[in-house]
This record gives structure tokens, C-alpha cells and sequence, in this order.
């Protein structure tokens, strides 16, 4: 017997929900009614890109947060916080980045009273894309950071491996001049041992230096 099930329906692709007008405020108003996979179902709210609609950097996380799902704006959780010291000890003011993520709804697992972050799937992550493609096409960045795995291979694919090519500057691609991937800003946060997250924290600071080296590279 069938069971009773919350209405749930996907349509395999965020492209089905894409505005006429190409705007960053016409997108995001249209991501709310994106059911491209079934991560709306559960989650609060979408939570869409933000920052200038002329920002030269863009960076792109994996998909909100618990934090992130409750406040409606990308980064703002532990993950954030991590992501604006290293941004600051940069010298990259966070205002003048377009922050995103590759998943524009928070997966998640409920344990207690907790909702435990869920890695999105492969295919999440494609139906997404539509709307990642859109905010480049809007903002064209000049350099593109992707902080962490999902979302160096929703643009570069899924044989892209981080552990290899982190911090390599990839030219000319179809989204920006340049673009690179770093690790996400969450991993900081779960390494136990202090001395080891330092010298994670100080490398991480060195991959967003590099950033704006080249980013004045590639701007001029
Ligand atoms: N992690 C992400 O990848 N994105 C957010 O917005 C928050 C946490
Ligand atoms: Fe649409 Fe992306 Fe949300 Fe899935 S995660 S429903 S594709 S906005």
C-alpha cells in the first residue's frame, strides 16, 4: 500500500524555474519557487547568492547551513565566520565579494533537535547549477574561488579532486578568467588538534592572498 508522503514533487532542473529577466534580484526571487530537486521540501527557505552585482570575486561554497537556512543569506553560520577572518587576514573586504553556494538548499538529517548537515548528492548538485550558472553570467567575475569539493566539481565536474588541485589557477575557463579551489571554511572547524587548525587556517588565509594577487592580475 502506497504510503502517505508529503507532496514533494521534483522536476530534475532548476533551468525549469529560470526568469525571463536576468537580474540578480529576478533570480533570487524565482529560486523560491525552484522544486528542480526535492532540498525544498525540507528546508526553510532558498538561500541565494549575495554581494555587488559588479563584484570582481565570486566565491562559491557547497550549500547553506543550518544557520544560513534560518537567516535566508549565504555564510553567516560557524562556517562564515571562519570564511570572514580568513577573507580579512587577506585583505579582501567580504562586501565586495559575491558570495554563493553550489546548492541553494540546506540538506540535512534531523537528530534531536538537531539537524545535522547532509553533503548534497551529484545530482542535487546538477539541478542546481542552472542557478549558479545564472549568477556568473550576471556578475561575470573576474576570478572564481570555489571553497570545497561539490562546488569545484559542479562547475569543473565530478572527476575534479581537491587534494590534487587545490590552489592551482585554472585560465580562461567558461566562467571566468580565472578560478581556483580552495578547501570549505567548515573543515577548520572540525580539526581538534589547535596547532594543526593554525597552520589549516594559515594556508587557507595564503589560498585567498593568492586570490587577490591574481585577481589584480586578471582586473588590469
Ligand atoms: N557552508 C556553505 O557551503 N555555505 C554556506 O552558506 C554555509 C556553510
Ligand atoms: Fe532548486 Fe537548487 Fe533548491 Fe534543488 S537545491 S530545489 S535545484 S534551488
Amino acid at each position: 500500500m502506497a504510503m502517505k508522503t508529503q507532496a514533494c514533487n521534483e522536476t530534475g532542473s532548476a533551468a525549469d524555474f529560470l526568469p525571463a529577466a536576468a537580474t540578480l534580484a529576478a533570480l533570487a526571487v524565482a529560486a523560491e519557487k525552484c522544486h528542480g530537486c526535492t532540498l525544498y521540501c525540507h528546508a526553510t527557505q532558498v538561500v541565494f547568492g549575495s554581494g555587488p552585482k559588479n563584484a570582481k570575486l565570486m566565491l562559491i561554497g557547497e550549500q547553506p547551513g543550518d544557520q544560513e537556512d534560518l537567516a535566508g543569506l549565504p555564510f553567516v553560520g560557524p562556517a562564515g565566520r571562519v570564511l570572514d577572518q580568513a577573507l580579512e587576514s587577506a585583505g579582501i573586504r567580504r562586501q565586495d565579494v559575491y558570495v554563493t553556494n553550489a546548492v541553494k538548499h540546506f540538506k540535512f538529517e534531523p537528530r534531536g533537535k538537531r539537524r545535522l548537515h547532509k553533503k548534497p548528492s551529484g545530482r542535487e548538485t546538477a539541478a542546481c547549477r542552472p542557478w549558479l550558472e545564472a549568477e556568473i553570467k550576471v556578475v561575470k567575475p573576474r576570478m572564481i574561488m570555489c571553497l570545497g569539493a561539490t562546488a569545484a566539481q559542479s562547475l569543473l565536474g565530478s572527476s575534479f579532486r581537491l587534494t590534487l588541485h587545490r590552489r592551482e589557477v585554472i585560465e580562461d575557463t567558461p566562467w571566468a578568467p580565472a578560478l581556483m579551489a580552495s578547501i570549505h571554511p567548515s573543515l577548520l572547524l572540525r580539526i581538534p588538534d589547535a596547532e594543526q587548525r593554525h597552520k589549516a587556517m594559515a594556508d587557507f588565509i595564503d589560498d585567498f592572498k593568492m586570490a587577490a594577487r591574481r585577481l589584480k592580475k586578471v582586473s588590469t
